[in-house]
């Protein structure tokens, strides 16, 4: 047989894994089915609160090392997300590799659930990028640990509902810290993306009496809110968004929004959005915190979704998931008061608050015992 060494690559990832400060994961499974053409990559970052939650990523990276470090990435931002959301559950996430419009077939997605199902509950899956709620019922075939399923199968069905009422709780939280008073109304709120989650969020902000103006690169988009809004006003992209006076900046659209050009331009005096990774690079938040601008973390706002879909392993009930994504408010007003108290951003205030959580958990299941 021949010699087989790991690559650089290989060492590379490993490194990472095992590295404390990119997040010590607990497991990592790498998944194949030859018969299907599957190859995924399951992440556990932490069990500490519960079993691993967190959504199946379906992508054509451009390396297996990619796909390693996307699962490492996105399951240690799980387990923050999901313990500053109140949920018994830590952090996970699978990708799986490949072009899903190529290769995504029922044999294939039967095969992932069967590794799901080989974890005994340990992860519990969702849709994420690349994924849907017609895929999720197909896994949830083989699984007891499948979330994300269409309503006629118990499932929740559209996430985007919860989480613009997140992200609207975290604005009122913010105006609330801001401005003394927990309402968008009379605010001039400006939202760029207004997909399934920013015609949400503009649902809400009209009713408060907020005054809204957005953007999107889809034409239809923009038509169809101002169809449905007709005071809501339109300008022709994100950049001259942040220019125009606002109260409120709401990235709603792709990650990486808030870059440094874009810190220096902004008018609003609060930016809370629900897209993922709004901050381009480390730094970000003390830029925004030195000019003024009270930042809502992300991961923290826009939670609703998770909240929503971690319901359905209690057979879902749409009222009591809101109930906990109404407390989105007060974890956000925590922030704010954590970071105010402590000199410190908001952003490094949620991540502290979340470890804390992680750290108290962990404590209980040992008994005091170890870390
Ligand atoms: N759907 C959820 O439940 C959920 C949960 C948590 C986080 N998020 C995050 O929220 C964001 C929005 O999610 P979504 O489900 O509404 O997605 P979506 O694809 O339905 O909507 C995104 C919208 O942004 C627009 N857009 C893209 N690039 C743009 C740009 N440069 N300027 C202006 N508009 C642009 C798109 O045309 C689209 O209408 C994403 O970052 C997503 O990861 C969504």
């Amino acid at each position: 047989m021949a010699d087989v060494r790991p690559s650089p690559d290989a060492d590379g990832v490993l490194h990472t894994l095992f590295r404390t400060e990119q997040g010590g994961h607990e497991q990592v499974v790498l998944c194949q089915d030859r018969e299907s053409g599957l190859r995924a990559v399951i992440a556990l970052h932490s069990t500490a609160l519960g079993p691993a939650l967190g959504g199946t990523r379906f992508h054509a990276y451009a390396s297996d090392e990619e796909a390693v470090l996307d699962a490492l990435n996105l399951s240690r931002g799980m387990s923050y997300k999901n313990a500053l959301a109140g949920l018994d559950h830590g952090g996970g996430k699978a990708v799986i590799i490949g072009d899903p419009d190529q290769i995504k077939t029922e044999q294939l997605l039967l095969a992932y659930g069967r590794f799901v199902a080989s974890l005994g509950g340990r992860y519990v899956t969702a849709c994420d990028v690349g994924t849907y709620v017609e895929d999720m019922d197909v896994v949830a075939r083989v699984n007891r640990w499948t979330t994300g399923r269409s309503p006629e199968q118990g499932g929740a069905g559209d996430s985007s509902v919860l989480t613009a009422f997140g992200v609207f709780q975290g604005m009122r939280a913010a105006a609330q810290t801001q401005w003394g008073s927990p309402t968008l109304r009379g605010r001039r709120v400006g939202v760029a993306g207004v997909g399934k989650v920013g015609r949400h969020l503009v649902d809400h902000l009209v009713e408060d009496g907020a005054e809204v103006v957005i953007t999107d690169v889809r034409a239809e988009a923009v038509e169809r809110i101002i169809a449905r809004h007709p005071k809501v006003t339109s300008v022709v992209d994100a950049e001259v968004l942040v220019r125009s006076p606002l109260d409120v900046y709401a990235p709603c659209a792709l990650g990486g929004a808030l870059d440094d050009a874009t810190v220096a331009a902004l008018t609003a005096r609060i930016v809370c959005g629900a897209a993922n990774n709004q901050l381009a690079h480390p730094g970000v938040e003390k830029d925004l915190a030195d000019r003024g601008i009270l930042y809502a973390p992300d991961y923290v706002v826009n939670a609703g979704g998770v909240i929503q879909v971690a319901d359905e392993l209690h057979g879902f009930d749409f009222d009591r998931a809101k109930a906990k994504a109404a407390k989105i408010f007060d974890t956000t007003l925590a922030i704010f008061d954590r970071a105010k108290a402590d000199g410190i951003p908001p952003a490094v205030a949620a991540d502290r608050l979340a470890e804390q959580r992680m750290a108290e958990a962990r404590q209980r299941t040992t008994g005091g015992v170890g870390r």
